[in-house]
Order: C-alpha cells, then sequence, then structure tokens
C-alpha cells in the first residue's frame, strides 16, 4: 500500500507531506493513557505505513506530547514534515485557557519547543489560536522572522476566519490552515476553505472522525467522566443520543461499501477537498494500529454518488456546535456558529 504526497502551499512556502499525517495530540492522553513504549511502537507502525506528516503542539500534555516525538525522530527526523504550534496558554484552573499570540510569547515558546522535539527547526509552525488582544500581523509576523531565522520553515494558521487568514497571508505566505473539519462539522466550507483555494494555502483537517464518533467502535456509554469529550456540546447527554443515532447512519454507509466507518470519514474529506480545489492531509488521531489501518483505508477511496448525498446531510442534523465556546474556533467568529 503506497501512500501518496500532496502539495501544503505554493512557491518556495510549499511543503510536500503525506496525504495522511498522524496527530499526535493522542500521545498525551488526550482521550485515555498511553504508555511511553506504546507511543512510539504506534508511530513506528504509522511511519512503515509511510506517513510523513506529524502534527503536535505545545500545549498537548503541557509538553509530553512533543517530547515523546522527539525521542521518536532522534534517529530519523530528515524522513519527516514536522508541524507543532504556538498560540494557547493555560490558565491556572482545570480546563482554562486563552489565546496568545504576542511576538514575545511566539518567540519565547519556539525555543521550548524545538528543545522537546530535539530538533533545531519544525517545517510547519502554526499560531494555535487567533489572539483577540494581539492584531494578527503581530503574530504572523513574529512567525515570519522565525522563517528567517531557520527555526521554521512555513507557517500556518488554526481555527482563522477567512477575513483572518487574508489579512494573515498579506504579512508572510500561509502554507497550511489546521481547522476541524468531518461529516459533522462542516462550517469551514463557508468562508475558509474558499479563502485557502483563492490563496493556494493547504488545509489540514482536524478531528476528521469528529473525536471518535465517525467510527465504528466508539461506545458514548462507555466514556470516562473524566474524559475531554463530556465538554463538547456533541458529546452532552442532551445531545450524545440524537448525536450517536447519526453514527448508526455513517456505520451503515460504510458497512454497504466494505469499508470501515473511519476510512469513511477520510475518503469523504478526500472527495470534498477535490470538489473545493484544496489539498488536504487530515490528521487523526489513534493509540492503535489497528485503529490507524482503518484510518488509512480511506486514502483514494472513491465514493459513489448516493454515498456522498446521504453522508452529506448528516451535518445539518447534528445536535450542538463543535465547539463549547462558538468564538473559541472560526465558524463561531464568522456567525456560523450556534447554529441553534
Ligand atoms: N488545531 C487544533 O485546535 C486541534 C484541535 C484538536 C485536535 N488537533 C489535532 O488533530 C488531531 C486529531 O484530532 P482528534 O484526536 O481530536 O480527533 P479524531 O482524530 O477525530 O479522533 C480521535 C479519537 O478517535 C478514536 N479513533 C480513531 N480511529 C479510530 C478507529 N479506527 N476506530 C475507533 N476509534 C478510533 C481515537 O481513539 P483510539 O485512540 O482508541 O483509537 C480517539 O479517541 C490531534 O491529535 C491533534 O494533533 C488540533
Amino acid at each position: 500500500m503506497t501512500l501518496r504526497s500532496i502539495t501544503l502551499g505554493t512557491d518556495e512556502h510549499r511543503l510536500e507531506t503525506s496525504a495522511l499525517g498522524y496527530g499526535a495530540m493522542s500521545l498525551a492522553g488526550a482521550y485515555g493513557a498511553i504508555g511511553e513504549a506504546d507511543a512510539l511502537a504506534l508511530l513506528d507502525h504509522v511511519a512503515q505505513r509511510e506517513v510523513t506528516f506529524l502534527d503536535t503542539a505545545n500545549i498537548y500534555g503541557d509538553g509530553e506530547s512533543e517530547r515523546v516525538l522527539g525521542v521518536f525522530l532522534k534517529h530519523r527526523r530528515r524522513q519527516f514534515v514536522l508541524a507543532t504550534k504556538v498560540g494557547i496558554e493555560k490558565g491556572a484552573g482545570v480546563g482554562q485557557r486563552r489565546a496568545r499570540g504576542d511576538a514575545a510569547y511566539i518567540r519565547e515558546q519556539i525555543d521550548l519547543s524545538l528543545r522537546r522535539l530535539g530538533t533545531d527547526h519544525v517545517d510547519l509552525y502554526y499560531l494555535h489560536r487567533v489572539d483577540p488582544d494581539t492584531p494578527i500581523e503581530e503574530s504572523v509576523g513574529a512567525l515570519g522572522e522565525l522563517v528567517t531565522a531557520g527555526k521554521v520553515r512555513a507557517i500556518g494558521l488554526s481555527e482563522a476566519t477567512g477575513e483572518e487568514i487574508t489579512r494573515a497571508d498579506a504579512v508572510h505566505p500561509i502554507t497550511a490552515v489546521q481547522s476541524e473539519w468531518s461529516i459533522f462539522a462542516r462550517d469551514v466550507e463557508t468562508h475558509v476553505l474558499p479563502t485557502c483555494a483563492r490563496l493556494g494555502i493547504g488545509f489540514v483537517p482536524y478531528s476528521p472522525v469528529g473525536r471518535g464518533l465517525l467510527t465504528d467502535s466508539f461506545d458514548p456509554k462507555s466514556l470516562p467522566a473524566d474524559d475531554i469529550r463530556q465538554n463538547f456540546p456533541w458529546f452532552t447527554r442532551e445531545n450524545i443520543t440524537h448525536n450517536a443515532a447519526l453514527t448508526a447512519q455513517v456505520r451503515d454507509v460504510a458497512a454497504r461499501l466494505e469499508m470501515p466507518a473511519a476510512g469513511l470519514a477520510l475518503a469523504w474529506l478526500y472527495q470534498q477537498a477535490a470538489a473545493l480545489g484544496v489539498q488536504i492531509s487530515p490528521i487523526p488521531g489513534t493509540r492503535t494500529a489497528g485503529h490507524w489501518d482503518e484510518l488509512q483505508r480511506g486514502v483514494d477511496v472513491s465514493l459513489p454518488g448516493d454515498a456522498m448525498a446521504e453522508l452529506d446531510a448528516l451535518a445539518g442534523q447534528v445536535r450542538g456546535d463543535r465547539s463549547f465556546d462558538p468564538r473559541w474556533v472560526s465558524g463561531g467568529r464568522e456567525g456560523l456558529l450556534p447554529r441553534g
């Protein structure tokens, strides 16, 4: 099984990556514990499947995800396109955080990330959230300085609106935008993806299997009380039964096509992206090799029109927004959330 490559961005700001990347938030216990040995074995498995794109952030497990990637990359850094992020600062209380994008913070955080990752540069450095108190021009200007300094090869934005992306790209070419996009979360199709298509910016869909909802084995009843998904509107007691019924419809389509639901969710993304004229490399997260192989089944699958139509109808029926704070994500600031 060969995994094809794609190009994010254009000209000297472009990056060649595998068409599927690995999201390493899961390596810091975001959705359940995983020990270092298992994390390294999983990364080996993903690398054997020809994945060259790895995604992390300074905030995942307070740097733990970056640290584990650093161990993995020690003798093979050059094989990978490595992306990390800056721009979310933890508060004192549990679950408290804020967007922070001032230049001094960005300059400080890149050095901490490089140290944990055991490398002298990252290939893609994202602003994790747009800071409402700092002009995006300042944040992107600071990211651009890191490119000049050789600490970063290319820059990206996460959860930026179409308008914010356009402003940022005028300061320094943006190579990729990373935001949530899946069968259940489609607000980026309104402004963000057309902006990426217009400016030649690549798109990196995060949570492409809806944090587990778009898979065959996720069972909402088994979610532990301290699972972070309890904080997301899709998963609350009022909404989850309704949304799980939509999951059942996705599983039905997948069963008809004799593929795993997780693979179907990715195949849907590739097909949508091609229709919108955007290059993508989705970055699902998992802790198991078996789940990874299900995800990768979605690359290079052509879905029949009736399956696409059935899946297209689901997002409008999902109950709850994709974030508990709509302004934390691009769709909220674009007036697309709350959906009511
Ligand atoms: N920029 C941002 O603000 C942002 C926000 C969130 C995430 N991200 C990035 O995007 C990556 C992916 O997002 P995500 O982890 O939130 O969501 P996701 O990839 O949609 O879902 C991950 C969840 O799905 C489960 N899963 C994956 N494949 C499965 C399969 N085949 N069968 C059953 N369950 C499966 C995983 O459990 P198992 O471990 O049991 O497989 C995990 O609980 C993150 O790792 C991170 O790098 C970025």
